[in-house]
């Protein structure tokens, strides 16, 4: 199948009460173990890159990567740009091919957010392209980003009622209490929040920071309306894991290949357990 928006599969994940991972690519191994995990669990899913992730792999490489992925495994898979930065980024992406876009405007002035993500929404839906858009600030690191913990901050409901209704965003990142990279301690979510959002707005909520977030706290969250969660510091965690362990066990290994294939292994178990716990396995609908 070639690459669909998010409104092929969040809809439905929004009204059956499942959600849709959003996994990264880092490299060739992360597409590859992430694709097959859809394959086996016959679940939607979203490519993630980041701007970091771009310039690693170059535009046409993730784009191509995304695509043969897509065509060949059969499965309603998007190719989503994660925390887009500005206008003229999201517009190069979607020159490129990507089928989604978020644009992070959290950092702006509220008013401001809404004119510029009002912005993306219009050209983006011109050309069949799914927007997200991002209220509050998320805290951790994750590639360029980075916000310390006394920064972030919770989204006020009202304003993302009032974000949602103006822009008209297919998915609505709020900040709830979750970061990106590993957690100190477990993350203090703001179902309140979640549940106040969810209730007066279409687009399903997205949970950035997926990774250590304990099953019952996930479960929780998708039963109040999150629609699309984002996990890739489990990813990474798991792979270099593989690689440390193997690179030391065995001093003169050197073939790329037989330490990134059993990392793509990993990548691809943490893949599939995060999809059944999603609610996500067997709700590809297949063209
Ligand atoms: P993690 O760092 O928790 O995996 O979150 C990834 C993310 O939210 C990407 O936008």
């Amino acid at each position: 199948m070639p690459l669909v928006s998010m409104n092929a599969f969040l809809p439905q994940a929004k009204s059956e009460g499942f959600a849709v991972g959003q996994f990264n690519m880092n490299n060739l191994e992360f597409v590859q173990a992430i694709i097959e995990a859809g394959k086996e669990e016959q679940s939607p899913l979203i490519f993630g890159a980041s701007e970091g992730a771009i310039r690693y792999m170059g535009l046409s490489n993730v784009v191509a990567l995304a695509k043969v992925a897509a065509e060949e495994s059969g499965l309603p898979v998007a190719l989503h740009l994660d925390h887009g930065s500005s206008f003229e980024m999201v517009m190069k992406c979607i020159q490129a091919g990507f089928s989604s876009v978020m644009f992070d405007g959290s950092h702006y002035p509220f008013e401001e957010n809404i004119r510029l993500t009002k912005k993306v929404v219009e050209a983006a839906h011109a050309v069949g392209v799914s927007v997200e858009g991002e209220l509050g600030t998320i805290g951790g690191v994750e590639d360029d980003l980075e916000v310390a913990d006394e920064d972030a901050m919770i989204a006020d409901p009202d304003e993302a009622i009032r974000f949602w209704e103006e822009t008209q965003v297919d998915a609505l990142a709020i900040a709830v209490g979750t970061a990106h990279g590993m957690y100190q301690g477990e993350p203090q979510i703001r179902y309140d929040v979640i549940e106040k959002v969810s209730k007066q707005v279409d687009a399903p909520i997205v949970l950035h920071g997926g990774s250590g977030v304990p099953d019952e706290s996930i479960k929780k969250a998708i039963s109040l309306g999150v629609g699309k969660i984002n996990v890739n510091t489990e990813n990474q965690v798991a792979s270099s894991k593989v690689i440390r362990q193997l690179l030391s066990e065995q001093p003169d290994l050197i073939d790329p290949r037989k330490y990134l294939g059993p990392a793509r292994e990993a990548i691809k178990e943490v893949v599939k357990a995060k999809m059944r716990l999603f609610g996500s396995s067997n709700k590809a609908v297949k063209s």
